[in-house]
């Protein structure tokens, strides 16, 4: 597979996240829960070794719950605060508010014991393209509005006039700028995860080719959504896989020659929008 690199865009987006950093006190990392090591850009560990960090497995309701279980284990052994979430979900606001809670505590008990009342946590949405930040931030945004509360903007010492500011809690306020991180997809299995969730721009990618190439990984890996979804009767090779399920489908061309374009297409979507079941396709 021939995938485009665009080192332009990292260069404009390390300066924004690192203009921001200072502004805040934790960084909020969003991973697909369906390929958490694929989405993880490692450069983030460097940019944000001085902050509180905290990663979100987000759509993790398409992903499989034991394997998100399994990368639970794996992030917090490397030190991570991590929770598994659904950022269309409107429960989102009150779990995130409770953990950033408890990973910013010394913070906390450090400036009450100085006197002060309410300690305010300020935070940065980090993440890949596609991964659900904006959605992660409105939905937060849409819960503080819903209580009653004006989302706030703030003009605080040291922040940029205009610099928007959505109030998630009384004491936590998110950076409302998401900082895209680009995919490190040099290892070609990364390049491929980050295809088949839409991370990556379906333009610069021929989808037979991709299509094919995710048919062979879910043949092995569970057979039976193919099996399910596509009315199938066996398990073939991918290449005829794609055929029959264009067939089964009715997706034809001039002399009842199925077609190929569509299937994939098909696949693709049906897959990032969970109808193939929760997939998760990677393990610690
Ligand atoms: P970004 O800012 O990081 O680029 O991502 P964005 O929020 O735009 O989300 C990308 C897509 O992922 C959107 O779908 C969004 O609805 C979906 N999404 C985000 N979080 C979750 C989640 O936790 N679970 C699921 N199932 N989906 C999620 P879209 O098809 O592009 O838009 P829409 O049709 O849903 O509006």
């Amino acid at each position: 597979m021939n995938i485009q690199w665009y080192p332009g865009h990292m260069t404009k987006t390390k300066r924004m996240i690192l203009a921001n950093l200072s502004l805040v006190d934790i960084v909020i990392e969003l991973l697909d829960a369906r390929i958490p090591y694929s989405s993880k850009n490692p450069d983030i560990d460097e940019f944000a070794k001085s902050k509180k960090r905290l990663i979100l497995l987000n759509k993790s309701d398409l992903a499989d719950e034991h394997t998100t279980n399994l990368w639970k284990d794996y992030y917090k052994a490397r030190d991570f605060h991590i929770l598994a979430v659904n950022s269309k979900d409107g429960k989102i606001a009150a779990n995130l508010s409770e953990l950033v809670r408890t990973v910013m505590k010394d913070k906390i008990a450090q400036q009450k014991s100085r006197g002060r009342l309410t300690v305010s946590i300020r935070a940065m949405v980090v993440g890949i393209p596609n991964v659900g930040k904006s959605t992660l931030i409105n939905s937060l945004s849409l819960m503080s509005k819903r209580g009653g509360k004006p989302t706030a903007t703030a003009d605080r010492p040291g922040v940029t006039r205009g610099k928007q500011w959505v109030k998630v809690a009384n004491d936590f306020d998110l950076l409302d700028t998401p900082g895209v991180l680009w995919p490190k997809f040099e290892d070609p299995n990364v390049a491929e995860n980050l295809a088949f969730t839409g991370a990556l721009n379906d333009n610069i990618l021929d989808n037979v080719t991709l299509a094919t190439i995710f048919l062979e990984r879910i043949a092995t890996s569970r057979p039976q959504s193919l099996l399910d979804r596509y009315k199938l009767d066996e398990i073939t090779d991918s290449q005829k896989l794609l055929e029959s399920i264009a067939m089964k489908r009715g997706f034809k061309l001039k002399g009842n020659i199925p077609n190929l374009e569509r299937a994939a297409i098909t696949v693709l979507d049906e897959f990032r929008a969970g109808l193939l079941g929760r997939i998760s396709l990677e393990k610690p």
